[in-house]
């Protein structure tokens, strides 16, 4: 197991988000995390990254507690939190890439290596010198997630990596991220609410309600039993009229 998350809880003064979360994530694998506004998927990414610190519970990275690793932990994931902001705007997609590579510590030349790759793996490479006020949400998502995978992660976490995306950019969206399971073996973590992108690239999923784990199965059984469920009755009071 990469990540084993055990009787995490989390309170927000008398608000309890979280509570008795326990998970095992695999290596290599896509874990989405569902749920309504509010049910707590950002508040769990954040306590997965060490952004916010549990008021119970135990993270353990390949064995080890987070709490021990501490920045051990943080040089070995990246995150793209919810929201359009984390990049700065009037920079270059490049310039971008070498301030935060910069800030993470990684010399000039590695920063190029491995910018132009990701650039070029994210089909961005043509726009890295435009400012990122002139991407689209969906190339300035590409950018974030670009920066998030600087250091070589082993776990990318991506706080609803869909949202605000027209259709085609999610759709590109979703191939990358298969991508970087498939041929990169990073372990994903993301959140949505959109069941779509959990059917495109899910491997596992996880129901958030009422501060705890609803659900927690494979795929082919999450699809079968939400599928059945979801079912739509529509009545009309008038015959359609046949196209001819
Ligand atoms: N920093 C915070 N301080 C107080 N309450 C918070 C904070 N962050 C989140 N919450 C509360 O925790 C709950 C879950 O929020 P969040 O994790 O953002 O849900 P989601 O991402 O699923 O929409 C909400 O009730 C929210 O108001
Ligand atoms: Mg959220």
């Amino acid at each position: 197991m990469i990540l084993e998350i055990r009787n995490l809880e989390k309170k927000f003064n008398n608000n309890q988000v979280l509570k008795n979360i326990n998970l095992n994530i695999e290596e290599g694998t896509v874990l989405a995390v569902l749920g309504k506004n509010g049910s707590g998927k950002t508040t769990l990414i954040k306590l997965l990254t060490n952004i916010l610190l549990p008021c119970n519970g135990d993270i353990l990275y390949k064995g080890e507690n987070i709490k021990r690793l501490r920045n051990k932990y943080i040089e070995k994931i990246g995150a793209v939190l919810e929201g359009n902001r984390n990049v700065y705007w009037y920079l270059t997609g490049e310039e971008n890439i070498y301030y935060f590579g910069g800030l993470l510590g990684l010399s000039k030349n590695e920063i190029k290596v491995r910018g132009e790759e990701l650039l070029k793996t994210f089909d961005l490479y043509e726009d890295r010198r435009k400012k990122v006020v002139h991407y689209s949400r969906g190339m300035q998502q590409k950018l974030a997630i670009i920066i998030a995978l600087l250091n070589n992660p082993t776990i990318l976490f991506l706080d609803e990596p869909a949202i605000g995306l027209d259709v085609v950019s999610k759709k590109i969206m979703i191939d990358k991220i298969k991508y970087l399971s498939r041929n990169l073996g990073i372990t994903i973590i993301l959140t949505t609410h959109q069941l779509d992108v959990v059917e495109l690239v899910a491997d596992k999923i996880v129901l958030l309600e009422n501060g705890g784990i609803k659900n927690s199965e494979n795929l082919k059984r999450f699809m079968e039993k939400y599928n059945s469920e979801l079912l739509y009755k529509i009545l009309l009071d008038k015959r359609i009229a046949k196209f001819v």
